[in-house]
C-alpha cells in the first residue's frame, strides 16, 4: 500500500509541474463521450503514457489523456479514456486517476458512462442522472489497508451522488429542453453484455440502468470527500422481453449522440457551481 501511495504522489507531482492551475472539477468521459473535451479552453494535454505510474487505456472509443483547462472560467481536468475492470486492471488501477485528482485538490467529480436501460420506460439516446448505485462487480477498490490520510476505513455512502449537483443537472436539462431521466445504476464486471435472465435479476434488484464502470471511481471519490455528479447515456434497451443482439459499435454511436446533450448539461452545471 505504501508503494501505491508513493506512486499516486509521484504522478500528482509530475502533473503539478505541467499545469498552470490546479483543477477543482474533474470530468470522467465515458465510452463515446469524449466530445465534452472539445469545450475546454486553453487546454493543456497530458498523455497517460507521460505520467509516471499512470495506467494506459485499451478500450475502444477511449483515448488516453488528461486535458486541463477552463470551462466557463472554472479550472477543470477531463479524463479522456478511463480504465475498466474488464480490461484486466485491478480496482486500484481503475481508481488511480481519482486518487491523483484528490491529491490535486479536486472537490467535484462529474462522471459519465454509456449504460443499458433496464427500466422499460426508458428510450435510448436520453441521459440519466444517477441517483444511486449498486456495486455488483464483486470487488471493491477500498479492499486492503486503509490510507487514513485519504479517507476513513468505513466510508459513509448515504449520499453517493450529490443531491445538490443532481438537482442542478435536472434543472439545467429542463431549461435547455433536454429530456432526462433519473435512476439507479448497477455496475457489473463485464465484458459480455448481460443475458436476459441477468437483466431480469438486475431490474428486480432495483436498478434502472446497467453498465461496466463508474462505481469504483464513485466509491473512491466518496472515500476521498469528493462530491459526485453521475450521468449515464442510455444507449440500448436492456429489457429481457424485447432484447435484440447488441454490439459495442451501436453503444458508441448512441453514446456519441447523447454525449452532446450531456456535455451541455455538465458545462451549464459547472457554470453555476462555485
Ligand atoms: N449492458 C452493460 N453495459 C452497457 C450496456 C448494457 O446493455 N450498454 C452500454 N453499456
Amino acid at each position: 500500500m505504501k508503494e501505491f501511495v508513493e506512486k499516486v504522489k509521484r504522478a500528482t507531482a509530475y502533473i503539478e509541474e505541467r499545469i498552470k492551475a490546479k483543477p477543482k472539477f474533474a470530468v470522467v468521459l465515458g465510452s463515446g463521450l469524449g466530445g465534452i473535451a472539445d469545450t475546454i479552453q486553453e487546454p493543456v494535454v497530458v498523455k497517460y503514457s507521460e505520467i509516471p505510474g499512470f495506467p494506459v487505456s485499451t478500450a475502444p472509443g477511449h483515448k488516453g489523456e488528461l486535458i486541463f483547462g477552463k470551462i466557463y472560467g472554472k479550472d477543470v481536468v477531463a479524463m479522456n479514456g478511463r480504465f475498466h475492470y474488464y480490461e484486466g486492471y485491478s480496482m486500484k488501477e481503475v481508481t488511480f486517476p481519482i486518487r491523483v485528482f484528490q491529491l490535486l485538490g479536486v472537490k467535484y467529480l462529474f462522471i459519465t458512462n454509456a449504460a443499458g436501460g433496464l427500466n422499460p420506460e426508458f428510450d435510448v439516446g436520453v441521459p440519466m442522472i444517477i441517483t444511486d448505485h449498486i456495486n455488483f462487480m464483486g470487488d471493491n477498490p477500498l479492499i486492503g489497508p486503509n490510507v487514513e490520510e485519504w479517507g476513513p476505513r468505513f466510508p459513509d455512502m448515504s449520499e453517493p451522488y450529490s443531491k445538490e449537483l443532481s438537482k442542478l443537472a435536472y434543472e439545467v436539462a429542463k431549461e435547455e429542453g433536454i429530456k432526462i431521466y433519473e435512476g439507479v445504476y448497477v455496475a457489473v464486471a463485464g465484458p459480455n453484455f448481460e443475458t436476459p435472465a441477468e437483466l431480469r435479476m438486475l431490474r428486480h434488484l432495483g436498478a434502472d440502468a446497467v453498465g461496466m464502470s463508474t462505481v469504483p471511481e464513485v466509491i473512491v471519490a466518496n472515500h476521498g470527500g469528493i462530491k459526485v455528479l453521475g450521468i449515464s447515456a442510455i444507449t440500448d434497451r436492456a429489457v429481457p422481453d424485447d432484447l435484440k443482439p447488441l454490439t459495442a459499435e451501436e453503444v458508441l454511436e448512441i453514446a456519441e449522440k447523447t454525449g452532446q446533450k450531456i456535455a451541455k448539461i455538465i458545462s451549464k452545471v459547472l457554470k453555476r457551481v462555485e
